[in-house]
């Protein structure tokens, strides 16, 4: 019988900077509860997704070595999970090529398992729609959803539930690289320490955010970027104030930690000012390299085979 084995198949999955990352009381499931505006970021992994007997996974890119290739990667459980789901075997060989920093606050691994949903949902032929690749992604890790979506979005419970946050034009981002990585449980303890310890300042609502992202000026957005991690990032890892600091001597709009950190992602005002800026943040001797970025963008997306990294 002739059998015909599928094509490879490759996704790109982009990076995520919390605008707005306001954060709740620690529930009793460990999680806290999270009020989170994300933008994707054009800063992206591919992941291609080739038919195998046996299910594995390599890793290319910047910071390669620091990915697992086991069951601890996301990817790894992606694949088991819609197996199971399929009631097929996890058969398939995943090649990352890293773009995102590994464990520095972007959700590099969540992009990567949601990828794999997207990947192996076209390469199964599995016909699993968008909500149910959702609810899967959900079980892997509170940003999968999001990584998933895309776009500019307002996160709520864990960060996985979901609404569309209109943002007009296009906003400019230096990001600064960090020498190591924060591991994301560390960073919600430290603030749980931090807490009990004093009061570091809570960011309000995020309305008024939503309102500078509806008009499209970065000017406008810039004063209103907060991260209620940040204090904790910066406790574990203080060098990171003058990466801060660099960066808006440098002529950013503004600077923050992304997510859980370590990295500094910084708006500027349009995509020259971006350039200049992540030029003088690399000869400033204050982070490992700088990436220049841009957001919105689209969730995890099938790609041509000639536009791969
Ligand atoms: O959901 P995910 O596995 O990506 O989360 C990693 C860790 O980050 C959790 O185990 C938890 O320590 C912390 N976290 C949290 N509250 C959230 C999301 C993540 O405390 N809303």
């Amino acid at each position: 019988m002739l059998s015909v084995v599928p094509l490879p198949v490759i996704v790109r999955a982009p990076s995520k900077v919390n605008l707005h990352l306001g954060v709740g009381d620690l529930r009793e499931d460990g999680y806290h509860e999270l009020t989170s505006v994300f933008q994707a970021l054009s800063l992206s992994d591919d992941v291609r997704f080739a038919d195998a007997d046996q299910l594995s996974v390599t890793v290319r890119g910047d910071d390669a070595r620091a990915v697992p290739t086991d069951r601890r990667n996301l990817v790894w459980r992606a694949a088991e999970l819609l197996a199971e789901r399929a009631g097929r075997a996890p058969g398939v060989a995943i090649t990352i090529t890293k773009g995102i920093p590994v464990a520095g606050g972007m959700a590099g691994g969540s992009a990567d398992a949601a990828a794999a949903l997207v990947g192996l949902n076209e390469l199964w032929q599995l016909g699993l729609g968008r909500a149910e690749l959702s609810e899967i992604g959900a079980r892997l890790g509170s940003d999968v959803p999001f990584s998933l979506h895309g776009s500019t979005a307002l996160g709520t419970g864990r960060g996985e539930r979901l609404l569309p946050v209109l943002a007009r034009d296009t906003y400019h981002w230096v990001l600064a690289l960090a020498k190591g990585g924060l591991s994301t449980p560390t960073v919600f303890r430290e603030l749980d320490r931090l807490r009990a310890e004093g009061s570091p300042p809570r960011l309000g609502d995020a309305q008024e955010l939503m309102h500078a992202l509806a008009s499209g000026d970065p000017h406008a957005l810039a004063p209103l970027l907060g991260n209620d991690l940040q204090p904790a990032a910066l406790s574990l890892a203080p060098a990171l104030r003058r990466t801060l600091r660099a960066g808006t001597d440098a002529g950013a709009l503004a600077g923050i930690v992304s997510g859980s950190g370590p990295t500094c992602a910084f708006l500027c005002a349009d995509a020259e000012a971006a350039v200049a800026v992540g030029a003088e943040l690399a000869g400033a001797g204050v982070c490992r390299t700088v990436r220049i970025a841009h957001g919105p963008v689209p969730g995890a997306r099938i790609i041509d085979h000639e536009t791969e990294h």
